[in-house]
């Protein structure tokens, strides 16, 4: 069983994770309008990725027989200035997240609730890559900076980015 400090805290990083997704889905339809298909693609497969870490804690919340309680979801920015600035809030964001989900292997580990550790071990890890990936695209940003042509290489680059479901959903009643 799940303490109830546990539960609330795992709940709350459910209504992290759609979050997160909410902000992906608004920077994709930025994309788009600006006529960056390719980034429009790489924060649509983010939006997905994030449903997929909601639902995996949900799915876990449940099996350990918790309850899921499904806050509102805040709203979230809807422009931003350029695809770098863009690309600097995703690095601020999942650099928040990742602070979120120590704290909460802080409290599982507080309580020796090893199962949910060792559960969040997989969104931890996870985090290293998120950083990773959006670093490397502030990186190329920059190297580009205003070039048209430079972007519409690297927008060509985002856009062969494909989806594919997490591993931890695979066999689960909700994915
Ligand atoms: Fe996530
Ligand atoms: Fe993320």
């Amino acid at each position: 069983m799940l303490s109830e400090k546990l539960e609330k805290a795992l709940n709350a990083q459910i209504n992290a994770e759609f979050w997160s997704a909410y902000l992906y889905l608004s920077m994709s339809a930025y994309c788009a309008a600006e006529g960056y298909a390719g980034f429009a693609n790489w924060y649509n497969v983010q939006f997905k990725e994030e449903q997929d870490h909601a639902l995996i804690l949900t799915n876990y919340v449940l099996s350990r027989g918790g309850k899921v309680s499904l806050a509102a979801i805040d709203s979230v920015k809807t422009s931003w200035g350029s695809l770098l600035e863009t690309m600097e809030d995703t690095l601020k964001h999942e650099r928040k997240v990742t602070a979120m989900l120590n704290e909460l292997y802080a409290v599982a580990a507080e309580e020796k609730d090893f199962a949910t550790a060792n559960a969040l071990q997989w969104f931890i890890d996870e985090q290293v890559e998120e950083e990773e990936t959006a670093q490397s695209w502030i990186d190329k940003l920059k190297m580009v900076g205003k070039d048209g042509t430079g972007l519409y290489m690297i927008d060509n680059e985002v856009a062969t980015r494909t989806y594919t479901q997490a591993a931890p959903l695979a066999g689960k009643l909700l994915k």
